[in-house]
């Protein structure tokens, strides 16, 4: 959560930060600021709202100087307003200071400057690591030894840039817990949490490590750990490209990336998938693949979207390969001291890579000697380094709020991952075959479905106004209605639960009556007609029925109210493909309510504090 920006070089800062603050945008939206060092000391502007209300109000290209730091929150301490929106100044405003994390002990930090007379103008925990630091920098007369001397004090999570006033001609930046990148120009480097912010200046990238430092020049850059240690860094080439990250055309990422899709679930099984010998290559595996052979067990962590993708990865794998799959919510795990033998293998799954609860949930689980697993789409993320081994997503950059090509990416990697392991084990060439020629059928069927929205429109015009609606699914679709209701509640904040149907009767069937949508997952699989019975003991009660089915489906249109028809698909990649109508009935229906489908309310992109 909250995005980034430093700069030193040559170029006139503000305008260049504020750039890269929209395209940072995805990780929080509360609050922007800005903070240049100019020859009159810090000209900082700041204020709640979005990067274009400080742009609307603040005459961005006309602030001077080259130095300069920017910050887009999410807020965790303090509401957002203009008082609490960074970047933070020490006492005296010489030194500015923008965070992304917590600092866990800022109580007992902000207590000692207190009682030494210090004030503060803020709630926020980012105010009181800025006055701390102006109070060492009194005694130490040196802003690196102040901020090392300031973070080895500190408990918690941070991704912070600084500068000051005096020392004009430096940035120092220093991670835990949050991402921070350094771009490296032709006299000029950038430091932000990601690299879309740094894309359009360069392509030539340092992955900050955790526990590290940078201190930037407009003549250079060097790294060292917090404790003062030199590091090497490790210059790379950022893996995308520029029209990635924008929008091309469509109304909002989130439609972009839905439309994204045929590409992107190529891209996950391209120069995998060998649907000749029914087999999978998944080269990021090959120095685990004993352990992969001998585990006894396989447990999937993750959060959101990607825990969905996990639940279908247990049906998966466990029909595949009958390896015994637990999936766990990353936050739960990582806190409740799980039993972890040193022959299971953890997989973590995550868009962004830099989750806080899953990067926690898989420190644990190599604390406990098993091998991790990643699968992840942000290439260089901190999950991706810190696994033992992985399969990325290729799924591309993914901006909106709301995950929907990186679900889709996952459950292809999931699908190749439980064939691969399948293939270890009892599954066949021939069977190996069927499942690989019908995944490489998805691309063409999700085309297929996103060729035809206007029924999926008109559905979307007639439920916008409801309060809640219900997602019903069963076996591999059981997942998908859990993923199809958090779309819907996340951007168009109508309430909505996912259910396994045949539950309904346990308590849910109590909510049914004619206000009541139901959106039944219904492919035509080995537990079709009960999913059918499910629908008719909804229509007894006045429900109204929204059936996901397959196009030669002839019978459903007579039990339910709408359909939405899908190609057919083996059962194990229907989730695949309901996932495709579910993501844009939930679009649809925001944009009926006016809602800010990219931005939703309280959101942030990637959730890297706890
Ligand atoms: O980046 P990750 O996949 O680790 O993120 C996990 C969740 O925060 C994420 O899936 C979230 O639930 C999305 N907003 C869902 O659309």
């Amino acid at each position: 959560m909250c995005g980034i920006v430093g700069y030193i070089g040559t170029q006139t800062a503000a305008p260049l930060i504020v750039s890269g603050l929209k395209r940072l945008e995805y990780r929080g939206y509360d609050s922007a600021g800005v903070c240049v060092l100019s020859k009159d000391g810090l000209r900082i502007e700041k204020r709640a709202g979005r990067v274009k209300d400080l742009e609307s109000i603040v005459d961005i290209p006309s602030i001077a100087g080259n130095v300069g730091v920017g910050h887009t929150r999410w807020a965790t301490h303090g509401v957002p307003n203009d008082a609490n929106a960074h970047p933070h100044t020490d006492q005296d405003g010489n030194i500015a200071l923008v965070h992304n994390g917590i600092i866990e002990n800022y109580l007992t930090i902000k207590k000692k400057l207190e009682s030494a007379g210090y004030t503060f103008r803020s709630d926020t925990d980012s105010e009181v690591l800025a006055v701390f630091i102006g109070m060492l920098y009194k005694t130490l007369g040196n802003l690196e030894a102040a901020v090392r001397t300031a973070l080895a004090e500190v408990e918690g999570t941070f991704g912070i840039v600084v500068l000051s006033v005096h020392e004009p001609d430096m940035i120092i930046a220093a991670r835990r817990g949050s991402p921070l990148i350094l771009g490296i120009g032709d006299g000029e480097y950038l430091v932000a949490s990601d690299a879309s912010a740094v894309i359009a200046h360069t392509r030539q990238v340092v992955y900050l490590q955790e526990n590290e430092m940078a201190i930037l020049t407009r003549s250079g850059f060097s790294t060292k750990t917090i404790e003062n240690v030199d590091t090497r860094s490790v210059v790379e080439e950022i893996a995308f490209e520029l029209e990635q990250i924008e929008r091309g055309g469509f109304d909002h990422f989130m439609l972009k990336e839905i439309y994204e899709q045929p590409i992107t679930f190529r891209d996950g099984f391209r120069g995998r998938l060998n649907a000749e010998e029914g087999s999978v290559r998944l080269g990021g595996l090959a120095p685990v693949a004993d352990k992969l052979r001998q585990a006894k067990r396989i447990i999937i962590t993750a959060c959101g979207t990607s825990w969905h993708a996990g639940l279908v990865g247990e049906y998966l794998i466990e029909q595949l390969a009958r390896i015994p799959v637990e999936v766990e919510y990353a936050s739960e795990f990582r806190y409740r001291n799980p039993i972890i033998n040193q022959d299971d293998v953890v997989i973590a799954i995550s868009q962004s890579g830099e989750t806080a609860d899953t990067l926690a949930a898989i420190r644990e689980a190599k604390l406990k000697g098993a091998t991790v697993i990643g699968m992840v789409n942000v290439v260089g993320s901190t999950i991706a380094r810190e696994t033992d081994a992985g399969v990325y997503l290729h799924a591309g950059p993914e901006i909106g709020v709301a995950s929907t090509k990186a679900f889709t990416s996952q459950l292809c990697v999931l699908t190749q991952f439980a064939l691969f392991l399948g293939r270890m084990k009892a599954v066949s060439a021939q069977q190996g075959k069927e499942l690989a020629d019908a995944l490489e059928q998805i691309p063409e069927q999700i085309t297929r479905i996103l060729d035809n929205v206007e029924p999926i429109k008109a559905i979307a015009h007639e439920y916008a106004q409801v309060s809640n609606f219900l997602y019903l699914g069963r076996g591999y679709n059981f997942p998908a209605a859990l993923e199809g209701a958090l779309k819907l509640k996340e951007i168009s904040y109508i309430h909505a639960e996912g259910y396994p149907a045949a539950e309904m009767k346990h308590g849910p069937i109590a909510l049914i009556d004619e206000n009541m949508p139901v959106v039944f997952i219904a492919p035509k699989d080995e537990i079709y007609d009960k999913i059918i019975s499910n629908i008719e003991e909804v229509r007894a009660r006045n429900g109204r029925v929204i059936a996901i089915a397959d196009d030669d489906d002839e019978h459903i249109p007579r039990v339910a109210n709408h359909v939405i028809h899908v190609p057919r698909t083996i059962p194990m990649l229907t989730p695949i493909l309901a996932s495709i109508p579910l993501q844009l009935l939930a679009y649809y229906i925001a944009l009926e309510r006016g809602c800010n489908v990219d931005m939703p309310r309280n959101l942030a992109k990637s959730v890297t504090v706890e």
